[in-house]
């Protein structure tokens, strides 16, 4: 069973988040545009362990957006907030997608004594170039004019593997919901915030900590090969990719994917 806890956040905001279980404490950052379902699988495994504790990120799920901008720095100290509120003097472990693995990168460089180890799933340490940083706020600017469905719709095709789309229509459904229930301006905030954000490659040998690295196979916005050499750039860290999986592992693979993270987080 999960509980839905609200909290008042340090700006008069609303930070909600989804946590199950007991032991230690495990926090998930869903990728964008997407909401904390996206991590539906991971309950019942992962929460038989761990105290698992999925954040709804700044204007998705039942967090509220408040300020139309905000840093990827900015949510790192929405989930320090969370960590002390839920968790007290623990350090926890972080795992991030995409989108949320740019956020612990970010918790990693301000928090460091606060983690206990770091999965990055399906993500990537790099910056922007000025085409993606345009890219992204075209988007944004898009969703606020047309909609969110009509500027997010090209990534659909993105998220999951063709043999996904083929023979998972409950998972197919459920993403097309979480993507389209993102409102515009959360698209947009999200979007500037992403464009800006800075380049994590110089400081990879610098991750002192156990890190496990997760690819799909068939994942285009973080591809497998990328990956594994910004992995091996983490002193000591595990790599290890998904078949039959694009860029939602932990959806699409759920099975895989928890086996992998509870021998991580035991071993
Ligand atoms: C995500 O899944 O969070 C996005 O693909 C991140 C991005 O747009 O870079």
């Amino acid at each position: 069973m999960t509980n839905s806890i609200q909290i008042l956040g340090p700006r008069g905001n609303t930070l909600s988040v989804t946590a199950t279980g007991s032991g230690p404490t495990l926090f998930l950052l869903h990728g964008f545009p997407l909401d904390q379902r996206l991590w539906d699988s991971q309950w019942s495994s992962l929460g038989q362990s761990h105290h698992v504790v999925a954040v709804h990120l700044r204007g998705f799920g039942n967090s509220t957006l408040d300020d139309a901008s905000y840093t990827l720095a900015d949510l790192a100290e929405d989930v320090e907030f969370l960590r002390r509120h839920l968790a007290g003097e623990e350090a926890i472990w972080l795992a991030g997608l995409s989108m949320g693995g740019y956020v612990a990168f970010e918790y990693w460089r301000l928090f460091p004594s606060r983690l206990k180890g770091l999965i990055l799933t399906n993500t990537k340490p790099t910056a922007d170039d000025e085409a993606a940083q345009q890219s992204r706020l075209a988007m944004g600017q898009k969703a606020l004019e047309q909609g969110t469905w009509s500027a997010v719709e090209p990534l659909f095709a993105k998220m999951l593997s063709g043999q996904t789309q083929a023979s998972r229509p409950e998972i197919v459904r459920l993403v097309k919901e979480m993507m389209q229930n993102v409102p515009p301006a959360s698209i947009a905030a999200a979007q500037s915030a992403m464009a800006q954000r800075r380049d994590f490659t110089p400081m990879l040998p610098g991750i002192h900590l156990r890190t496990l690295v997760v690819a799909g196979q068939d994942d285009t916005i973080a591809p497998p090969e990328a990956t594994r050499q910004w992995a091996q750039q983490i002193p000591g860290s595990q790599f290890e990719i998904i078949p039959a999986s694009a860029h939602l592992s932990p959806l699409e693979a759920p099975d895989q994917f928890n086996q992998m993270v509870f021998k991580f987080l035991l071993g």
